[in-house]
């Protein structure tokens, strides 16, 4: 329905891949500029573009309600980022035993060994795929081993997590629903039998910590340990990916900075902070109006969706000093590209722990690292998760660390 006394544009496409993949930055300020709160007439959503009101709904969950789904297009599934308080903190509190600080801390050691394993497979080329080579394997390997499946099965998860995040980006076709369904049997199929044998035999992986995990004599059955699982993987694979491919291309394309990062590498924590807020792989959470209610001269009508634009917040000129300069030594840096209040990201400081220590690798061993392309490279089009598909880059061969 057209909404009367509403600015419009025909750049913007909420609901569309091809508005994310294709710069939308001058986009987002002109909305931030002339129509913070946006009516997107074809995707039949509003956008919330400003980092004042993405704060201000998600800290409402009464008016803005996450029980209606995340996804502008699609209806609630049973995971708790789909629920409200205090179902969801129910469920939060118990998938919360495996991301203590001393379980995120004590994985220090294997994310070293891994960026090493990976780094080596392609550091005697002097070239290689930063993408695919360095940035994805790390965030599904931890992952995979958290879940606990084998090695050799990791092909299938990534397929899996694909096809899910696929039909729940863009224009979903019937045939893309129809994999993403075969993906969640597959995948459910998988976990149900890793869930089972933990249940027999409880060993120190995340997977059989959310089997025996105990608060107030409540437990998740095995239903919710697939569903919570599957958000663990579609939340924690590609956006960690993203910061790292997109956080190291900014990096490399301001060679002044990354000088300044290897000369001062105390500042690591900042630039990781950047590379997050710059990047915001997850550009859009929905929410569900529960009530009519007025936003900046606009009313939104009960059960009416809505975007929370982090991308969009992230560049708030009435926030941060000059938002188009990527500065590793910004501060304060008061991102949300992890949200805000009750949904808060759960996998944050393993996020925040794998892209420093990949980024600290990258440049101890490949210290003269370069983009080997002039181009920027091209990002995959999806109206969720967004980041690039390659990264070609090359360096000085250098010989493998680990046995
Ligand atoms: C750079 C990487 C990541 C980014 C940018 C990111 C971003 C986000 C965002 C924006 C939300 C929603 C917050 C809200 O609605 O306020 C979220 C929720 C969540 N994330 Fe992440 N995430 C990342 C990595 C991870 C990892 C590594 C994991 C797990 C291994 C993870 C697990 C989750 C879970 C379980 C939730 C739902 C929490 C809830 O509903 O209470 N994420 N994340």
């Amino acid at each position: 329905m057209a909404k009367a006394n509403h600015p419009t544009n025909p750049d913007i496409a909420l609901t569309e891949g091809s508005f994310y993949g294709n710069d939308p930055y001058p986009h987002y300020a002109w909305m931030r500029a002339n129509a913070p709160v946006y009516w997107d007439e074809a995707g039949g959503v509003w956008g919330i573009a400003s980092y004042a009101d993405v704060k201000a709904i998600s800290k409402d969950p009464a008016t803005f309600s996450n029980a209606g789904g995340i996804r502008p297009n699609f209806g609630p599934l049973p995971m708790m980022i789909d629920m409200d308080d205090p179902e969801h903190w129910n469920r939060r509190k118990l998938v919360n035993r495996g991301f203590t600080p001393r379980r995120v801390r004590e994985q220090q050691d294997k994310i070293r060994r891994v960026c090493n394993e990976i780094i080596d497979n392609v550091c005697e080329r002097g070239a290689c795929d930063l993408v695919t080579d360095i940035a994805a394997p790390l965030p599904m390997i931890m992952i995979g081993d958290a879940l606990g499946v084998a090695p050799e099965d990791r092909g299938d998860l990534l397929r899996w997590s694909d096809d899910m995040v696929k039909a729940q980006s863009g224009s979903a076709t019937e045939e893309m629903m129809a994999t993403a369904a075969a993906a969640f049997a597959e995948y459910s199929a998988y976990a149900s039998k890793v869930i089972a044998d933990r249940r027999q035999h409880p060993t120190d992986d995340l997977m059989s910590v959310l089997v025996h995990a105990e608060v107030d004599g409540d437990r998740l059955d095995d239903l919710e340990l697939v569903h919570e699982s599957l958000l663990i993987l579609v939340g924690g694979d590609e956006t960690t990916r993203h910061v790292i491919s997109e956080g190291m291309y900014q990096l490399l394309s301001h060679p002044d900075q990354k000088r300044k990062l290897i000369d001062r590498p105390e500042l690591i924590d900042s630039a990781v902070e950047e590379m997050l807020r710059w990047v915001s792989p997850i550009k859009n959470m929905a929410r569900t109006v529960t009530r009519d209610v007025e936003l900046r001269g606009q009313v939104l009508e009960a059960g009416e969706k809505l975007l929370l634009l982090y991308a969009s917040a992230n560049r708030d000129e009435s926030v941060f000093v000059e938002p188009e300069r990527f500065d590793i030594e910004r501060q304060p840096n008061e991102h949300v590209a992890f949200g805000f209040g009750t949904h808060f990201c759960l996998g944050n400081s393993l996020a925040r722990l794998e892209i420093k220590v990949m980024v600290q690798t990258l440049l101890e061993r490949l210290p003269d690292l370069e983009l080997a392309s002039d181009e920027p490279p091209a990002m995959r089009p999806a109206n969720f998760i967004v980041g690039p598909e390659h990264l070609p880059v090359r360096f000085t061969p250098t010989k493998p660390v680990t046995t």
